[in-house]
């Protein structure tokens, strides 16, 4: 659908930025916090990126009120942050760490007095290694109660003055990367334990949008759903086919659940049929059907290809590029159900992930479509290589173009009607990137910190941060 005129960004559009804990805060052992599973897995040899880790991330621990300065100064509408579960409950449960409840009091009363709405996610990622060893974490329904008594921690502490609330981020890839390419913390292999841990996510996250409408009744809560729409590579019914099973068993698996409380039938079949469909107790779709978010939080950052893929076809378990080595992803993909694919009609980063800002339009119509929620953009943004020169410039043009057109293609979904909460751009600093150390940047604020050696941690503000200034500013009249 082409458009003469788009409509405006609606006056309350909440434009912003996202981090999370583990990426930004460092000080990982300050003022009593907890170990979590990062804290652990970062030190086994050879996960992450020239063995980088979170301890110092970029200090935001320490440097929140500069940080939250510079959101000032750019005119964020909006900072959505995540509580480390390890500073509010060093051993995931029990006692309560009243320092880690100050730290996040004085960072949210500094976002109040700027009159930046905060965004709280209750779990990014950070899981207490006190459950994971107790009970294997996520593997274990105990996490359920835990996650609970967590998550209405947080509603009493903070629910006075935080409206905006993401449940868990991107469940779909933590739980991907920990039980089916063990390339996160447990580092696991293991299909049909990978759907019983989202099964038990699902129920956590029921029961926390639940418990939310206790505490917090005129507050907003959701998930953040890292959504990859699927495109099939050709015109041929197999390919459509196989574009439609990834839809359905790597989006809708989540989405159905947050939005109806219910698996996508050809999907539970299929995994019935190899014996790896999730254990299910009485109670839990109901339960799952009380945990009805008030928005879709997506995250997005690329679409995929999807080809046919016959019974007796390749197993891929694919190479994940984390070097920024370009041409080093490799293609994966489940046998009779699809395979994936380059799509040579789509620019590629260093990373090897797609640009694709239509793609960000067909899956928020889509997303539309099939649940009619509200739509929060709560990651998008680059990751890539920035360069430093004469001392404070940093020229990234390439961001600014990657978001402008992830911009304009909201505003082409606004006008194809999708209501809209809020963009928030994937980061506000530079940050630690999980697998991908400090080299990948994502940041309108550079970092000076580096994978090897000590740096000063000092922020200079790149060409995109007075960019975005100016599309506040305008409300996006001007990008
Ligand atoms: C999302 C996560 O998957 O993408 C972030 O929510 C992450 O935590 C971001 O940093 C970018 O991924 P990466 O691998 O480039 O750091």
């Amino acid at each position: 659908m082409l458009h003469e005129k788009l409509k405006p960004f609606p006056n309350d559009f909440l434009w912003g930025a996202a981090s999370a804990a583990y990426q930004v805060e460092g000080a990982w052992d300050t003022d009593g916090k907890g170990k979590s599973n990062w804290d652990e897995f970062v030190r086994i040899p050879g996960k992450t990126f020239k063995g980088t880790n979170g301890d110092v991330a970029v200090d935001h621990y320490h440097r929140y009120k500069e940080d939250i300065a510079l959101m000032a100064e750019m005119g964020m509408k909006t900072y959505r942050f995540s509580v480390a579960w390890t500073r509010i409950f060093p051993e995931g449960k029990g006692e309560i760490n009243q320092k880690g409840i100050d730290f996040y009091n004085r960072l949210i009363d500094e976002l109040v007095k700027h009159d930046i709405e905060p965004i709280l996610t209750i779990y990014h990622w950070d899981l207490p290694q006190a459950l994971q060893d107790e009970y294997g974490g996520w593997e274990s329904r105990q996490i359920v109660e835990d996650f609970k008594n967590y998550s209405i921690t947080l509603f009493k502490e903070f629910g006075d003055r935080v409206k905006y609330w993401v449940s868990l981020n991107e469940q779909n890839i933590f739980t991907r990367l920990g039980y089916q390419t063990g390339m996160h913390p447990p580092g696991v292999k293991d299909d049909k334990l990978y759907y019983q841990v989202n099964h038990h996510a699902n129920l956590a996250n029921a029961i926390a949008i639940k418990e939310f409408r206790n505490y917090i009744p005129d507050g907003k809560i959701g998930p953040s759903f890292a959504y990859s729409p699927a495109y099939a590579a050709t015109s041929k019914p197999a390919d459509i086919l196989a574009a439609e099973n990834a839809e359905e068993l790597t989006n809708h698996w989540w989405m159905d659940v947050y939005a109806w409380g219910v698996y996508p039938k050809a999907s539970w079949d299929y995994l019935e049929r190899r014996g790896i469909a999730p254990e299910v107790n009485v109670g839990d779709f109901e339960l799952l059907k009380e945990g009805k978010p008030d928005f879709m939080g997506v995250n997005y950052y690329q679409t995929t290809t999807y080809e046919e893929n016959p019974l007796d076809g390749a197993t891929l378990e694919g190479h994940f590029n984390t070097t920024g080595k370009k041409g080093t992803m490799e293609d994966t993909g489940i046998p009779g159900l699809y395979k994936t694919v380059m799509n040579e009609n789509l620019e590629r980063t260093n990373w090897d992930w797609n640009i694709d800002p239509q793609g960000l339009r067909i899956g928020l119509r889509r997303i539309t479509n099939r649940y009619g929620l509200p739509i929060l953009i709560s990651e998008n943004g680059l990751g890539e290589h920035d360069k430093v020169e004469d001392g404070s410039t940093i020229n990234d043009d390439y961001r600014i173009e990657y978001i402008r057109t992830h911009i304009k293609a909201i505003q082409e979904s606004i006008t194809d009607g999708v209501e809209m909460i809020g963009y928030c751009v994937w980061s506000f600093t530079d940050l630690l990137s999980w697998l991908n150390g400090f080299q990948k940047r994502y940041g309108f604020v550079y970092v000076n910190q580096h994978e090897e050696g000590v740096h000063d941690l000092r922020r200079m503000r790149k060409k995109s941060f007075y960019w975005y200034k100016e599309v506040i500013e305008s409300n996006g009249k001007r990008i």
